[in-house]
């Protein structure tokens, strides 16, 4: 059985760009294979402590499941749920897999690059941190990673450690499908990266300092909106889809397009010829706004309990899958 595998940190409160690049993303391919694959969604708590963490960690991995099950997640014996620091052999793999990685090869991370820019000291963690996630992939022969596109780059890396493994020592791993692949099973033309409202041309990112350049899950709906209508736009004076020279107006149209669960394609061709900035913004703040408001009654319904009684059944999976792939890699390491 093939398998569906993502995961979202939760060292702040989740973004909309998280939202949209990859948890509705996620709740859409679950609901449409989890008869006949399996679907892994985890909590990565041990990459959520890499940087500064400015929340509860454990209400956090809690509120970020209830998202997936507010957004629709359908639950079956396919779907499993786990917290990445529950299953030990996701460190003992990064342990392994760290020695079959490059310094060159990590320090070519664009994030790497971003987030240690400027600084004097850099945490061991930030650097390393990809190769947790190619653990977190290659310890469950995971086929398709639904991510939004800054994480492309990791997943062409997990690609070559699991190459490079497999050359080295036969057949451990799955090698995950290519990223132009994976866009293509989410059904995109291109990756999602949801824009920062006030500079478009950066992603949405919860680190951003301005309150209105992103908006957050547990965002009041009003107050979302209010957000939408002062983002950032351009003098070009015509609604179309041009992420390059007017990216605050393509970002408008994705996410009325990702939120409607409609093909980008039809929103462009709904807007082609309109000029009115103003017209577009009230209605992506309509969708939005309702978006939140439905979401969030959705998560209050939610109990803590259910949250952990999946934990309990998915974990003991978890480990199982993930202790049998580890014990593999040792023996051919010779450990076993
Ligand atoms: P993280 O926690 O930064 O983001 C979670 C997911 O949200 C997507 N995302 C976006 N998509 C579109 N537009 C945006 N503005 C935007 N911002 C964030 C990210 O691409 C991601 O899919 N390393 C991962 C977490 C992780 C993981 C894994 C994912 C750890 N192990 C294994 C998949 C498989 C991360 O930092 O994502």
């Amino acid at each position: 059985m093939k398998t569906i595998l993502t995961g979202l940190r939760v060292g702040s409160e989740l973004t909309l760009g998280n939202f949209l690049g990859a948890l509705l993303p996620m709740v859409r391919l679950a609901n449409k294979y989890s008869s006949e694959m399996n679907v892994n969604i985890f909590v990565p708590d041990l990459h959520s402590i890499v940087g500064p963490v400015d929340v509860d960690l454990r209400k956090n991995t809690v509120l970020s499941l209830k998202y997936y099950l507010a957004a629709g997640l359908k639950l079956n014996q396919n779907v499993h749920i786990y917290r990445q620091s529950y299953v030990p052999a996701h460190s003992e793999m990064l342990w392994l897999l760290n020695s079959l990685s490059t310094m060159g090869e990590l320090s070519r991370m664009t994030q790497f690059k971003e987030k240690s820019a400027g600084k004097k000291s850099v945490d061991v963690g930030i650097f390393d941190y990809p190769v947790l996630m190619a653990a977190d992939i290659l310890l469950y022969d995971a086929n398709y990673i639904p991510v939004g596109e800054d994480q492309f780059q990791h997943l062409e890396l997990t690609r070559n450690l699991a190459m490079r493994t497999n050359n080295k020592f036969g057949d451990i791993f799955t090698i995950p499908e290519k990223t132009e692949d994976q866009v293509k099973f989410m059904g995109n033309k291109e990756g999602v990266r949801i824009r920062d409202l006030v500079n478009p041309e950066k992603k949405m990112s919860k680190s951003a300092r301005s309150e209105n350049s992103k908006i957050m899950l547990t965002d009041k709906p009003e107050v979302a909106a209010k957000k939408i209508m002062s983002a950032t736009t351009d003098s070009v004076g015509k609604i179309q889809y041009d992420m390059f020279n007017q990216p605050g107006i393509s970002n408008l149209l994705q996410i009325e397009a990702l939120i409607n669960d409609k093909p980008l394609q039809d929103v462009i061709s709904t807007w082609a010829g309109e000029t009115r900035y103003g017209d577009l913004k009230k209605q992506v703040a309509s969708s939005v706004s309702a978006f939140l408001s439905d979401l969030q009654e959705n998560v209050a319904a939610i109990s803590d309990d259910m949250i952990y009684e999946l934990f309990e059944v998915g974990e003991a999976y978890a480990n199982d899958i993930a202790d049998k792939k580890l014990l593999k890699l040792q023996k051919a390491l010779k450990l076993r």
